[in-house]
């Protein structure tokens, strides 16, 4: 066997499963350096020392910097797999709310030095390396860690960086005045670099300087190129196209295996659902949402479109958090009809449950890089309903007359995200669950459609490779 070389890789994210998570970046950053180690990388993950983060874990300190106007250390520490490197900056992280927005729910107004901080401090540790180890490559996850190659290429670094998109819609803006208050070269505060609408953009620097970019499907990758999805990054974007590629999100199957192997365990589940939410025994399809109550996730349109599943036997639960509009019209729903329920907050086991009992799941997003909770519900065989875009079109075989044929069919889809096309959709589930062989046929193709880590880690594993070596 040939005897492989071990890469020493530093992962930058804000956030870190099972740590702190708004979101699937939370997921990915957590599952990575696992699914990365049997391939030979040796994935370290630095992350801000958030009060709940510092309430679990305690490191030893490996490293101190003067980082706009207090002392960030590194704390060194092993956690449930995880290799940590703890940014400890009390003036930038140590306080109460959530990690991006302040009590009143808006962004808290020094966002770009904290993120700056992280950046450089992952900068400062690939340039002079930390307790001994040093990484030959960064990989920078969303504008949060976007400075980091502006950071290295003032010190005259040599390490390579690859610059991970998960949502391109945060863009990591701050004034213009930041180019001092951040130290940034002043000569690239310019159209062809980290300058965006006369302000600095954290996530265009990442894009312009790191060696290569990924996102997190095929699909999203090509969307990013165009107008309607570039949010204004598509011109550069198709200038570094040679340097993108979209490598699909896995999901941790410890985590999110199947609890159970028949009809009879779903049913179990889905009765206690019912029971749960006190929704009545009807006969139709059971669907459940599990996400951000953001525009992004379309969830307006599906309450538009809802009516054809709720009038024709289906019911609805829906767990998420966020806009506080949306929440509103989901609750009014809710105490409408007796086959909607609607759980408003952040609950893990919850979305357990409602993954596992469910018949299908819905996720009508208007953009989606990748999407966990789709893959969730195939390992379930809770068949997804799905908008046709992003890593919601690359990991969903529709059902149509001919993967019927074909028997090859995972879930449903629909295009464009109107409340039109949508009610489509659900009328073909209300269908097709009435199908009970087909139905059957259908979870049984999705539980067997890979989900996991193994295909995506080897292709960050030869991106790397290929970097390294080059
Ligand atoms: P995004 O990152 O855009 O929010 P993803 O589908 O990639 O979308 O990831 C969302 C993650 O957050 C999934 O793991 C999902 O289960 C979880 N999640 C979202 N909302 C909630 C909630 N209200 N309660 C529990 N988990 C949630
Ligand atoms: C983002 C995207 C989501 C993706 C996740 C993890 O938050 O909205 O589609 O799955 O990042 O990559």
């Amino acid at each position: 066997m040939e005897r492989q070389e071990r890469i020493a890789v530093l992962s930058v994210t804000s956030e870190c499963v099972p740590l702190v998570k708004t979101g699937g970046l939370a997921d990915v950053a957590g599952a990575l350096p696992g699914a990365l180690a049997p391939l030979g990388v040796e994935m370290r993950t630095l992350l801000p020392g958030y009060p709940k983060v510092k309430a679990r874990v305690t490191g030893k300190e490996v490293g101190a910097w003067p980082m706009f106007g207090g002392t960030a250390r590194v704390l060194e520490a092993d956690h449930e797999g995880l290799h940590l490197y703890i940014l400890d900056a009390p003036h930038l992280f140590d306080r109460e709310g959530a990690i991006y927005t302040g009590p009143d729910g808006e962004d808290w107004p020094d966002n770009p030095e904290r993120f700056a901080a992280l950046s450089l401090a992952a900068a400062l540790i690939a340039t002079e390396g930390v307790g001994g180890w040093q990484p030959e490559l960064v990989h920078l996850h969303d504008w949060q860690a976007g400075l980091t190659p502006v950071y290295l290429r003032q010190r005259g670094a040599s390490a390579k960086t690859v610059m991970t998109v998960h949502n391109i819609a945060f863009q990591g803006m701050a004034s213009a005045d930041h180019v001092e208050k951040l130290h940034l070269p002043p000569e690239d505060f310019t159209q062809g670099g980290y300058e965006f609408w006369g302000q600095v953009s954290a996530l265009k620097a990442g894009l312009t300087y790191a060696d290569k970019i990924t996102t997190v499907s095929p699909t999203y990758a090509r969307e990013l190129m165009t107008p309607e999805f570039g949010m204004g990054l598509d011109g550069l974007l198709q200038h570094r196209e040679g340097d993108l590629s979209g490598i699909l999100n896995g999901i941790d199957l410890d985590v999110w295996g199947a609890p159970y192997k028949t009809a009879r365990g779903k049913a179990k589940h889905k009765a206690a659902l019912r029971k749960e939410f006190d929704l009545p025994d009807w006969d139709g399809p059971l669907c459940t949402v599990v996400s951000r109550l953001t525009s992004q996730k379309g969830l307006d349109v599906l309450l538009d479109a809802l009516p054809v599943l709720t009038d024709n036997g289906g019911q609805m639960i829906l767990l998420g958090s966020g806009d506080p509009t949306l929440e509103a019209a989901w609750k009014a729903r809710a105490e409408e009809h007796p086959g909607v329920a609607v759980f408003i907050g952040y609950d893990e086991a919850l979305s357990h449950r409602l993954i596992a009992g469910a018949d299908a799941i819905l996720v009508p997003s208007r953009f989606e890089p990748c999407g966990l909770t789709q893959l969730y519900g195939l390992s379930h065989g809770t068949l997804p309903v799905v908008a046709l875009t992003g890593g919601l079109a690359d990991t969903v075989i529709p059902l149509t007359p001919a993967t019927e044929v074909k028997g090859v069919a995972t879930g449903f889809q629909f295009t464009p995200v109107s409340a039109h096309a949508l009610a489509g959709a659900l009328r073909q589930v209300v269908e097709t669950y009435r199908d009970t062989a087909l139905w059957a046929q259908m979870q049984k193709n999705a539980m067997a459609h890979p989900v996991g880590w193994e295909t995506s880690a080897k292709a960050y594993a030869a991106l790397y490779q290929d970097l390294i070596h080059a």
